[in-house]
């Protein structure tokens, strides 16, 4: 490259544009600070070296609580008009799924979900599938995880669960025992722990897994009749899971590896894609169901309710920028389109809060207004002000004086229900704190247990040994009572290898003491 020595840059610079200051000023100089001398002490008023430093000091907004890791992309929505063989608009009235071939723009937000912005990606967790599309009704976010289930029921034990996964609150060290307290007086977790201590607790990348909203919502149709359903993205690429050993030894050369994946196969053009899936049900108690449909520690049986296609999802463009479009995305199960509604899973109702809630503090009340969280239909709303606003005078409506609702002066009004009809479900029944009456903490534990291949089941016994052989003796006798409870031969080889791995483990800590060998050095990471 040809230098213009003088100047100090190449003749390809004259091409590119000129640094400025964010007022709009060019930078002269952005490499030296200003000084009394050219060894003296810095002056106060130099402008862009404050505005730069200052702002370098506010990068950072908060790391969500929970799915702080995560990469994502954009891509559309595919709708293929129907539910199976049935017109879609049979159950609901969503626009999004009607009109075979209609497309729908969105955004993805993949994630692991225990570990900090930068943890690796190789840990055995759930993986976030967060979908944001932005619909011709509005957005409508559909927040969901890998596995098809999840630990706990009820909203209520969500912030001590995620306490137990992560580490010690003295310490910072992580401690599968924290975990393993908190899932023994926890029995409807069997389930759960039984995926995700399988090898289906470590998926290969973000493009091969599967993705399932988890809890139960409702589509309602243009008469206000709704029925429950279960949402489940399928991969096209075909599903990969890793083995410990394969993660660990991923983990050692690189704890980015899913990002790196799926940023680079959208750059290559190998486009990733998922179909989506519907389960319906009626929505009523079901006495014939061993299991509350509602309970999100359950999978609906297949041949009952089988999975419908409804429509596919590519993703085809990468994130321009990682900050403003994927870590500021603010995901919501509030964020329903007209159509859809919440069912009474009280994981669901739970989370609906707090989502909304974590968004006004991690990225700040006005939130919906960036650009990847805006809706790409108008918004027309009396919300206003607070820290950046930045609404557009268009979204006041004809007449901006009337900032409230209703108005016999103008300003905005409500929308029109024509063919909308409201569902209203009906109860009769006292409130009260109270569990499910169907729990059956272990029935589906034992047959996942036993519908895993022999590999898979291998995996999980190991892993689960290791894991609780460095456990305290009661959560141990605990876990192992779960266990076998789900499936008896389960119960049996996690505690014959719970015993193994003890053995193994005191006789590496005998040869630690052996005279002339430097005592404790293989006890770092003897507890995975
Ligand atoms: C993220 C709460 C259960 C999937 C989050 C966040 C919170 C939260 C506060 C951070 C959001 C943000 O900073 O933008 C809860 C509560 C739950 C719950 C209170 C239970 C009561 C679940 C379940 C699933 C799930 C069952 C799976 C279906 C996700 C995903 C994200 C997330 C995918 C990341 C979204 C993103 O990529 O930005 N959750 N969660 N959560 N949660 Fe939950």
């Amino acid at each position: 490259m040809a230098e213009n020595k003088e100047n100090n840059v190449s003749n390809d610079d004259q091409n590119r544009e000129t640094l400025t200051t964010r007022q709009g000023h060019p930078v002269f100089d952005n490499q030296n600070i200003r000084t009394i001398g050219d060894r003296g002490p810095a002056t106060l008023e130099n402008y862009h070296f404050i505005e730069k430093i200052s702002h370098f000091d506010r990068e950072e907004v908060p790391e969500r609580v929970v799915h702080a890791r995560g990469t994502g992309a954009f891509g559309y929505f595919e709708t293929y008009g129907k539910v199976g063989d049935e017109p879609v608009e049979k159950y609901t009235r969503a626009k999004v799924f009607s009109g075979a071939g209609k497309k729908t723009p969105l955004m993805v937000r993949f994630s692991t979900v225990a570990g900090a912005k930068d943890s690796p990606e190789t840990a055995r967790d759930p993986r976030g599938f967060a979908v944001k599309m932005y619909t011709e009704d509005g957005n409508w976010d559909l927040v969901g995880n890998n596995l098809k289930i999840f630990f706990i029921r009820d909203a209520m034990k969500f912030p001590d669960m995620i306490h137990a996964f992560k580490a010690d609150p003295v310490s910072n060290v992580p401690n599968p025992q924290r975990m393993f307290d908190f899932v023994s007086k926890t029995p409807e977790a069997t389930h759960m722990i039984t995926f995700l201590f399988s090898p289906w607790g470590i998926p290969a990348t973000y493009r091969h897994m599967q993705g399932s909203g988890v809890n139960t919502y409702k589509w309602v149709n243009a008469e206000g009749e709704a029925v429950l359903v279960k949402y489940h993205w399928e991969p096209k690429q075909g599903i990969r899971n890793l083995t410990q050993e394969e993660a660990e030894a991923i983990q050692a050369k690189n704890v980015g590896h899913a990002t790196q994946d799926l940023f680079e196969a959208i750059e290559r053009g190998e486009y990733p894609e998922w179909e989506l899936f519907v389960q319906i049900m009626e929505d009523d108690y079901h006495p014939e169901l061993d299991f509350d449909p509602l309970d999100d520690t359950k999978l609906w049986p297949e041949d009952k309710f089988p999975w419908l296609p409804v429509g596919r999802m590519v993703l085809d463009r990468n994130p321009k920028d990682f900050h403003a479009e994927i870590e500021q995305a603010a995901f919501g199960t509030g964020v329903l389109v007209d159509g859809m509604d919440f069912s009474d899973d009280k994981m669901l109702q739970g989370r609906t809060f707090s989502y909304s809630d974590t968004q006004r503090y991690r990225v700040g009340a006005n939130y919906l207004q960036l650009p990847v969280n805006a809706p790409k239909t108008e918004v027309h709303t009396n919300q206003q002000r607070g820290q950046m606003d930045q609404r557009s005078p268009e979204e006041f409506g004809d007449n901006p004086h009337i900032n409230y609702e209703p108005s016999m002066l103008g300003g905005l009004k409500e929308a029109d229900t024509t063919g909308r009809a409201p569902h209203r479900p009906t109860y009769n029944a006292a409130a009260m704190t109270a569990p499910i009456d169907r729990p059956n903490n272990y029935g589906q534990a034992g047959h996942t247990y036993r519908s895993l291949e022999d590999w898979e089941r291998d995996e999980l016994i190991k892993n689960l040994s290791d894991a609780l052989a460095v456990c305290d003796k009661k959560i141990q006798e605990a876990m192992i009572e779960h266990f076998t409870k789900a499936d008896e031969e389960y119960g049996r080889r996690v505690q014959e290898g719970i015993a193994k791995k003890m053995k193994e483990l005191e006789a590496m800590h005998q040869e630690d003491l052996v005279p002339g060998r430097e005592a404790g050095h293989t006890k770092f990471g003897q507890g995975t």
